[in-house]
């Protein structure tokens, strides 16, 4: 079966959480059941899944595969020289508002693997709950495939275009559009655009999904018809094949004698998909103040803490402001929640300067911001016409526990010594009855 053009557009299934079904060839679900004695085709069933058996069936993530080899069929995993840069270590602590500069592309031949820093993790891969957060930059594509048995993967392109050749079939995703990567699925990068960077959120708690709408109603923020899934789509080859995977946070790698993109069909909801940003229904006040962020969820991931997420992947894309009488920025805040942000494209409201796309800021729980002084100043004095906020696409990781960035995070020279500077020396606008007697 080739491989089609990275010209031509990829066909998909749509909606979230579907169980849906694909076959590459006719005959290649077996009807009726899940596991023949012998398939039709004779192809090898087996079950991928990525949740306990006895979850609620509304949790329930499993996706039944029929493939030419099974994925036991391998020789032992060894573990890699290189492994994933900054990973392991974690830097000292530091309640710091941080900010980051964009990460240059790399110069050496690097693929997706090999370009993945380890900046922040709220916990060990092995815990039930937490998030690890990576950025990644790229100029080759891989030549091998990959699984993280650490987490489900969020991936979020700021540079470049990625083909993801997956078990379950092909995605196709760029700049403001994001994958999601279960758990164990076997998944290689390719490079559309030569170079490559972005965001990456491994999460290590109960799957992604779409948050409640309360009040809204049926209808609004990610609207489900917009997800896209893969079509089953298969190599047949014995060419060996280099099989890596993220096990506790280290790198191991076995050889394959055949391809792992092998699966003719398969049916299931836990499966890779992919979701354009810019089709999200955001939603605003149309009278005064203006709502939490929480407003602008793409998916959550809750946590035992009823309400309390896991990880929320939350979007602050363009959109009209209209409120009437009301400091139009996000206003100055203290949270219990955890923001690692993100700029895709263009700037973000809240910042005037130095929250470049590419860039990262990280405000940890009780860390006081907001925006900078330029903005709020800005935002004091402006004629409070109805405004549109324009090429723009911001993005926050927002965790239920401190993002703890690694020793190279903290060390590297992107890191911006003077990120306080920007709430420094706000003008004082206070006046009283005191003041005015003391005139
Ligand atoms: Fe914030």
């Amino acid at each position: 079966m080739s491989t089609p053009p990275a010209s031509k557009a990829l066909s998909y299934q749509t909606g979230f959480g579907n169980q849906f079904s694909s076959e590459a060839m006719p005959g290649g679900l077996p009807a009726g059941q899940n596991s023949p004695q012998r398939h039709p085709l004779g192809l090898y069933a087996e079950q991928f899944s990525g949740t306990a058996f006895t979850v609620p069936r509304a949790e329930a993530r499993r996706t039944w595969l029929y493939r030419i080899s099974p994925s036991a069929a391998h020789p032992r995993f060894q573990r890699l020289e290189r492994q994933i840069t900054g990973g392991g270590q974690l830097g000292p602590i530091n309640p710091n508002r941080l900010r980051w500069n964009a990460f240059d592309m790399p110069t050496e031949p690097t693929d997706f693997i090999d370009g993945l820093i380890a900046f922040a993790c709220t916990t060990a891969a092995d815990q039930a709950e937490g998030v690890s957060v990576y950025l990644y930059t790229a100029n080759q594509s891989m030549q091998r495939a990959f699984f993280s048995a650490d987490g489900e993967w969020l991936i979020v392109p700021q540079q470049g275009r990625l083909r993801l050749t997956t078990e379950l079939g092909l995605l196709d995703i760029a700049p403001q559009e994001i994958a999601v990567i279960p758990r164990g699925l076997k998944f290689s990068v390719q490079l559309l655009d030569g170079e490559a960077r972005g965001y990456l959120c491994e999460n290590h708690g109960s799957s992604l999904r779409l948050p409640d709408l309360g009040p809204i109603g049926s209808n609004g923020l990610a609207n489900p018809r917009d997800f896209q899934a893969p079509v089953a789509h298969f190599e047949n080859s014995v060419q060996p094949t280099v099989l890596v995977q993220k096990f506790l946070g280290e790198l191991w790698e076995t050889t394959l004698d055949h391809t792992p993109f092998d699966v003719v069909a398969w049916h299931g909801n836990n499966v890779p998909y992919k979701y354009d940003l810019r089709l999200f229904n955001t939603m605003g006040t149309i009278s005064y103040d203006h709502p939490d962020p929480s407003i602008f969820t793409v998916l959550t991931s809750p946590s035992a803490t009823h309400g309390q997420a896991n990880i929320d992947f939350v979007i602050f894309p363009p959109r009209w402001l209209v409120a009437e009488n009301t400091f139009r920025p996000p206003w100055f805040h203290r949270n219990l929640m955890n923001e690692f942000m993100g700029l895709i494209d263009g700037a973000y409201d809240a910042k005037a300067e130095g929250f470049m796309p590419g860039g990262v800021s990280l405000h940890n729980c009780m860390s006081a911001h907001g925006p900078d002084n330029a903005t709020a100043e800005k935002a004091m004095a402006a004629d409070l016409k109805p405004h549109k906020v324009e090429q723009t696409m911001a993005f926050m990781f927002e965790t239920a526990k401190p993002l703890r960035p690694s020793r190279h995070a903290l060390e590297c020279p992107q890191l911006q010594s003077d990120y306080d500077a920007c709430w420094s020396g706000i003008a004082r606008t206070f006046t009283s009855f005191e003041t005015d007697r003391q005139r």
